[in-house]
Parts: C-alpha cells; structure tokens; sequence
C-alpha cells in the first residue's frame, strides 16, 4: 500500500498585525466583543505589494527545509485559495516559477475555507495512484482585500497567512482516511459575487456573510464529517492525539470538538493571533502545533475544514 506521508510543513504571517484595539478605531467594535463572539484578537495583513503567490512561497520554503527536500524534486504543486494573484494563470503556476521549478504540474483549487482538505485529499490521491512523488501543498490567502472596511460584521473576522505541507510517498502512513463534501444549495450565506465581466468588476467584490446561518450549517457539518470519518477508519475519538480544526471561530470550534467527544486539550487553537485565514488556516495551525513540541510523529491527528460553497471535507492522518 503507498500512502502520502507529511514530511514538512511551513506557514508565513505578513509582517503587519493587526490588534482588536487596532481595527476598533476602524469600526464601531471592541477587543471584548470580538473575543468573546470569535476569540480573535488580532489578524496579520499583507503589504500594499505583497501577493498570495509571495506569501505562499514563504510558508513552501519552510516547508521544503523542514522536510530537508530540495524545491527540484517536488512534482506536484497544488495551491488552495480564494484570493489568487490573477484570474489566471494560477497562483500555483506562479509559485512554481519563484521556486525555480519549471516543468512539474501546478495548479490551484477553489474550495475557499475548506481549500485545504480539497488540495490536501487530491495530492494524497496523486500519491496514491503513483502520478506524484512528492507534492507540495499550499493554503495561501489575502482575505483582507476581499472586505468591506465599514462592515464591522465581517471586517473583524479574517486575515492574510500562507500555510504549507511537503507530503511524499511512503509503505507506511500517512493519509489514513479523508471524506469532501459539498453543497451548492448553501452559495447564498457566504460569498463574493463580483467577477470581471467586460472589463469591470460584475456584482460586490466585497465579502458577505449571514454569520449565524454559517455558524449552524458549520457546526452541524463539521460534527458529522468528522465523525463519519473516524467510523469508517475503524477508529474513535480516543484514538486521536490532535484536532487540527479550520480556524474561524473558536465557538464553532468548541462546540464541534464537543459533539466529537474530544477535549479542547486536544484540539490546537489559533485564530485568536490571525482570525479566519480561509485555506491557510489549518497549515498555519497544523505549524503551530508541530513547532512548539506538542504534535509529534506518530500522532493521530484529525484536520477539518468547511467554507463557502459550501464545501467540507476532513482528513484523517498519522504523523
Ligand atoms: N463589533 C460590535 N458589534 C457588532 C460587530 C462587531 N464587530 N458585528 C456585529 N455587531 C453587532 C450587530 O450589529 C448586532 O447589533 P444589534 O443587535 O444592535 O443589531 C449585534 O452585534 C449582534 O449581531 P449578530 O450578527 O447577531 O451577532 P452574533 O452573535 O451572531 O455574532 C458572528 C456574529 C461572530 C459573526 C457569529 O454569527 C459567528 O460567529 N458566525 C460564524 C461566522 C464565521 O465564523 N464565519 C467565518 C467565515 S465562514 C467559515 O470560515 C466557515
């Protein structure tokens, strides 16, 4: 049996942070309302010049070191994000050429906040079936050029960060079970309509969301497929080290690990130092957790994501 084994993982934060206090002289809010409704305190923005691509690469690199893997022998590249450099070509095309790599297959993935476990799930389905050798899988977002800096029901929730994982082959595990789903019928909670049409933005660039119609749909999905999953891997939730869960809302996040059966001692927490940062946020949180000593090789870790679309899906893995 060949499996996808993670060999490295890498995340970047722009330089820029910014503090509840901060973004509380932008807009009618406070450190206390959003910490209590989300647990954020703070979010990290990218630079007027700075790209997905540019924060991408930084979080590939440390990846690549990490995983003691030189840039030449990775033959995949998948980036997950909703906030590419352009329309085309991809932003994984893009990445590909600031490594100096020219010639593997590159391209991106859209399944917004839940672009991770879609990115994560086809890499593990290239290794599987022997179309790769060793992938590069990237979450890389600049969310805060997609808000409305007057809205302070959405403005205070996201962030910019760039997550990445060095996955390769290997006889042992790995990727032990994964599940994605999707929903179409749910588009109208959560998007951004605008497009380029004849040359004009088409419809609202900016981000909408109806929070606590997310916050229901979430948390029931989450719950389920998490738990689905483990069912049909033949294990329980004692069988798991680390939750790795999509950084959004600490609520959600408390609530699915408890219909899960998991204690939030398991469960690694960061949205509270860079808010919602859509698909970059499980790498960035799955660095986190590797880092500072308290994953470890060998842990069973599980990672869940959901986001607009809406799209889900959670990934079941050995260290
Ligand atoms: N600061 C202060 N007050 C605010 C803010 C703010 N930033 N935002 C909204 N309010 C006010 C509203 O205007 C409203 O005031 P009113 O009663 O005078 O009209 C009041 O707070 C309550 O507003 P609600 O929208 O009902 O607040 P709620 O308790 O639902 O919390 C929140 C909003 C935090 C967005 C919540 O619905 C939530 O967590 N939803 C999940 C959304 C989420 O996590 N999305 C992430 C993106 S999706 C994803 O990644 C899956």
């Amino acid at each position: 049996m060949r499996y996808a084994q993670i060999l490295g993982t890498g995340s970047y934060l722009p330089a820029r942070r910014m503090s509840n206090e901060d973004i509380s002289k932008i807009v009618d809010t406070s450190d206390e309302w959003i910490a209590e409704r989300t647990g954020i305190r703070a979010r990290h923005l990218a630079a007027a010049g700075e790209q997905t691509s540019d924060l991408a690469v930084q979080a590939a690199r440390a990846a690549l070191a990490d995983a003691k893997v030189h840039a030449e022998d990775i033959d995949l590249i998948i980036v997950a994000t909703a906030t590419p450099d352009m329309t085309f070509p991809a932003t994984a095309c893009l990445v590909q050429n600031k490594l100096g790599i020219a010639g593997c297959a590159a391209f991106d993935v859209q399944a917004v906040c839940a672009g991770f476990m879609y990115a994560l799930v086809t890499a593990n389905a290239y290794i599987q079936s022997g179309m790769a050798k060793k992938a590069l899988v990237i979450g890389a977002e600049i969310f805060s050029r997609l808000l409305d800096w007057n809205d302070r029901r959405t403005c205070v929730l996201f962030g910019d960060g760039a997550g990445a994982v060095v996955l390769g082959a290997a006889d042992k595990p790995g990727i032990l079970h994964a599940k994605l789903k999707a929903d179409g019928a749910y588009s109208h909670i959560l998007n951004t309509p605008g497009k380029v049409a004849n040359g004009e933005v088409d419809a609202s660039p900016f981000l909408y969301m109806d929070g606590q119609a997310v916050y229901k749909f979430a948390v029931k999905a989450l719950s389920k497929v998490g738990a689905d999953v483990l069912l049909e891997a033949g294990m329980t939730a004692a069988d798991v080290d680390w939750v790795i869960p999509h950084q959004a809302n600490q609520r959600i996040i408390e609530s699915t690990a408890k219909h899960l059966g998991i204690g939030m001692d398991k469960v690694i927490l960061t949205v509270a130092e860079h808010g919602n940062t859509s698909a970059a946020s499980i790498p960035l949180a799955l660095d986190v957790g590797i880092k500072d000593g308290r994953i470890r090789r060998g842990d069973t870790l599980l990672l869940e994501g959901i986001g607009g679309g809406f799209a889900w899906g959670a990934v079941l893995l050995q260290y």
